[in-house]
């Protein structure tokens, strides 16, 4: 059966207002909806159409977070589409299945409207790992885990501000794709939770509650080379995980739930009998690697808390080409975070319009489950991350801390890519 050559979306920035709480009113943001987005369904080889519509009374763009894109389709800061417009954009999808997503990336207001619900996911899918039979049946044994943090008022209204602080955005309550307090019913043996930091600010450890391990099977731009047993996820603002949770076991009536800390992400009710359902290869798909010979080196120091964040000891300018690198030439690039004043704090380094690969954290090897193509990483207080990649298309492409308060005080800079 043929595949279409092309798929076409219609996103509408929007206000709207949702019932998170029963019976009450929250005013909010969304993509053709109340809060998040629909999942942009697309294949390796097809182009990805998207008209871009904005019906909010200010400036926004459309961010296609972890998609390798042209510049000029990457809808960074500088792609505004004003009040009242539209703008329609198309790419060739020339990645590995992942599960990437989109944001706004509007100077000034980035952070206010992720939080007020402009986010949504791409799932990107290829033959390749399709042939491997994972569990990928959307919302039977394949299920979205979009994880952010809110806060709210007395009135049941997001409350930005309280929830504000100058490192960042972090309420108390967890939305999860929208909802709160969500279960999943486990009708399959396997099952597949694609996890999504979509948070301001907060970083999370995820572990299930029953103490048994996650395979994690793909970072932030696909598929591992084999499963990694992880015990405890951590996810960095705009990191993503891909997790096969064994639900075999699992007995109807006796919950077992994705935790963070004490606070309950999720809860997985088993169905009373199970179905085997997509498997779980002892091996996946190999990772593309970089040939680092005649790499360009660059070093990045990321330094500061609250307002006075800064990379290179620069705050973003919109005005100011930061770095320049030629496309298709290896980059190899040391990440740092310095400046442990009263113990620092994780900056989520992320780049737009590549992959990369982590090559070492504070000189050894990642382990196992950062050894894929990744998009965003957790730079740890005083550690040094190495990362290699290089950039497929040109144009001038972001590269920031994705905890977005920090990258609304300037932790941003750009490179020209020509
Ligand atoms: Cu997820 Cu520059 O963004
Ligand atoms: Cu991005
Ligand atoms: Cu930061």
């Amino acid at each position: 059966q043929a595949t279409k050559t092309k798929v076409s979306y219609t996103l509408t920035a929007q206000t709207s207002q949702m019932a998170f709480k029963p019976g009450t009113k929250t005013k909010t943001l969304g993509y053709n909806g109340n809060y998040l987005g629909p999942v942009l369904q697309v294949r390796r080889g097809q182009t990805l159409q998207i008209k871009t519509r904005n019906q909010l009374t200010r400036p926004t763009t459309f961010h296609w977070h972890g998609a390798i894109v042209p510049g000029k389709d990457d809808g960074g800061p500088h792609q505004v589409v004003a009040p009242g417009q539209s703008k329609t954009v198309a790419f060739k999808i020339q990645q590995p299945a992942a599960t990437l997503w989109y944001h706004p990336h509007a100077m000034g207001s980035t952070a206010k409207q992720v939080y007020q619900g402009l986010a949504g996911l791409i799932y990107v899918r290829d033959k390749q790992s399709d042939q491997l039979h994972l569990p990928d049946k959307y919302g039977v044994n394949d299920f979205p885990v979009v994880i952010q943090d809110r806060s709210f008022t007395k009135n049941n209204q997001f409350d930005y501000d309280a929830a504000y602080n100058s490192d960042g955005t972090k309420g108390n309550t967890l939305l999860i794709n929208g909802t709160f307090n969500p279960y999943i019913r486990v009708t399959t043996k396997l099952v597949r939770l694609r996890f999504v930091n979509g948070s301001n600010a907060r970083n999370y450890q995820l572990k299930l509650s029953n103490g048994q391990a996650m395979q994690q099977i793909a970072t932030d731009g696909g598929l591992l080379s084999k499963p990694v047993a992880v015990k405890t996820l951590k996810l960095s603002p705009g990191e993503r995980g891909e997790v096969i949770i064994d639900a075999a076991k699992f007995k109807a009536g006796q919950p077992v739930t994705v935790k963070n800390g004490q606070q309950v992400v999720l809860t997985l009710r088993s169905a009373q009998k199970k179905v085997s359902d997509g498997q779980l290869p002892a091996n996946l798909l190999s990772v593309p690697t970089v040939n680092t010979t005649n790499a360009q080196h660059q070093t990045l120091a990321f330094n500061g808390m609250g307002t006075m964040v800064s990379i290179n000891h620069q705050q973003y300018s919109k005005d100011r080409i930061d770095l320049t690198a030629q496309q298709d030439r290896p980059q190899v690039w040391t990440l740092k975070n310095t400046g442990t004043m009263m113990g620092g704090m994780i900056h989520p380094f992320h780049l737009h319009g590549v992959q990369f690969r982590i090559l070492s954290i504070n000189g050894q090897a990642p382990p196992a489950n950062l050894q894929g193509l990744k998009d965003t990483v957790a730079l740890d207080p005083d550690s040094t991350v190495k990362i290699a990649f290089n950039f497929k298309d040109r144009g001038i492409y972001m590269y920031h801390c994705h905890n977005l308060e920090h990258e609304e005080n300037g932790m941003m800079g750009q490179i020209k890519v020509s």
